[in-house]
């Protein structure tokens, strides 16, 4: 048996869509894998009842598949589903580093990323990486269609996650087809930014380079509460905020001395708008961890 920790990540960091994510410390999906002659999946953990353990239906069950691996595969959630923060992603990476070992097939952990995204294509409509990828290979991760660059960086995190969900497939229905040549400046310019602060390991910088006009706005609509936990989290000491992933889980960039303020301040804007939370105060992490 074979088991392994993928860690749960944050993708677009808002002026990043469908390129930016990081890998975050915590939480993270533990898969175990056993060579079997047809995959079966179990499921126990955060969220498990919502997920489907059948084969063809789970983001698993597609990985075993496209890497050619059955396999008895147990996995125990770390990672919330429809939180934000790649729960199906987690679970994907983590799978394809085991399956991937147990099987001997010899690719590289950039190689993984799209078997990955394989899994996110059945849970989300399209195979976007920019939860696996940062998942596989840690750190900050830039996606785009020519491949993966990645960084190591070291960056305080407050990942707030209400208990509300939104699923990933409603969250790409509101993002706009087009937008006006100002707000993509703003965005190129803040993406820019933000990748240099990833670099210098400067959450100055990383806050600085979150905002985006085009994407976030649509998405904040879908979260009840969202303008009070930004403008809370600010207050408190944020370099920067945004909308984790697809939602409703919301991400904010800050020194390490303000961490703590800042996972209060949010969790209480959650709670005076009537919304239980859970605030994960963490950092920029590894990829996943074959054991
Ligand atoms: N980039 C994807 C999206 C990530 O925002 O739809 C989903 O977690």
């Amino acid at each position: 048996m074979l088991t392994v920790r993928a860690p749960a990540t944050s993708a677009n960091l808002g002026s990043g869509f469908d390129v930016f994510g990081v890998a975050l410390e915590t939480p993270a999906d533990v898969v175990r894998v056993e060579r079997a002659a047809e995959t079966t999946i179990t499921i126990t953990g955060a969220g498990s009842q919502y997920i489907p353990e059948d084969p063809k239906q789970n983001t698993v069950g597609a990985v075993a598949e496209a890497l050619d691996a059955p396999a008895t595969i147990r996995i125990d959630k770390g990672v919330r589903p429809a939180s934000g923060l790649g729960s199906s992603a987690a679970s994907a990476a983590a799978a394809a580093v085991a399956l991937n070992a147990l099987y001997d097939r010899g690719l590289s952990r950039e190689e993984l990323v799209p078997v990955a995204a394989e899994g996110e294509a059945l849970v989300s409509g399209e195979a976007h990486a920019d939860n696996v990828a940062p998942s596989l290979l840690g750190g900050f991760t830039i996606v785009t269609d020519d491949g993966v660059t990645q960084v190591d960086a070291s960056v305080p995190l407050v990942a707030c996650l209400p208990e509300t969900a939104v699923s990933t497939r409603d969250a790409r229905g509101v993002v706009p087809d087009r937008a006006p040549l100002s707000e993509v400046v703003h965005t190129v310019g803040n993406a820019a930014t933000l990748a240099v602060g990833m670099t210098r390991d400067d959450p100055d910088l990383v806050g600085r380079g979150m905002d985006d006009g085009i994407v976030t706005p649509k998405r904040a609509e879908l979260i009840d509460g969202y303008a009070e936990v930004h403008e809370a989290a600010l207050e408190a000491g944020a370099t920067g905020v945004t909308v984790s992933g697809a939602g409703p889980g919301v991400l904010a960039v800050c020194h390490r001395a303000d961490r703590r303020a800042v996972a209060s301040a949010m969790v209480d804007a959650f709670d005076d708008a009537g919304i239980e939370s859970r605030a994960y105060q963490t950092e920029v992490g590894d990829g996943a961890t074959l054991y």
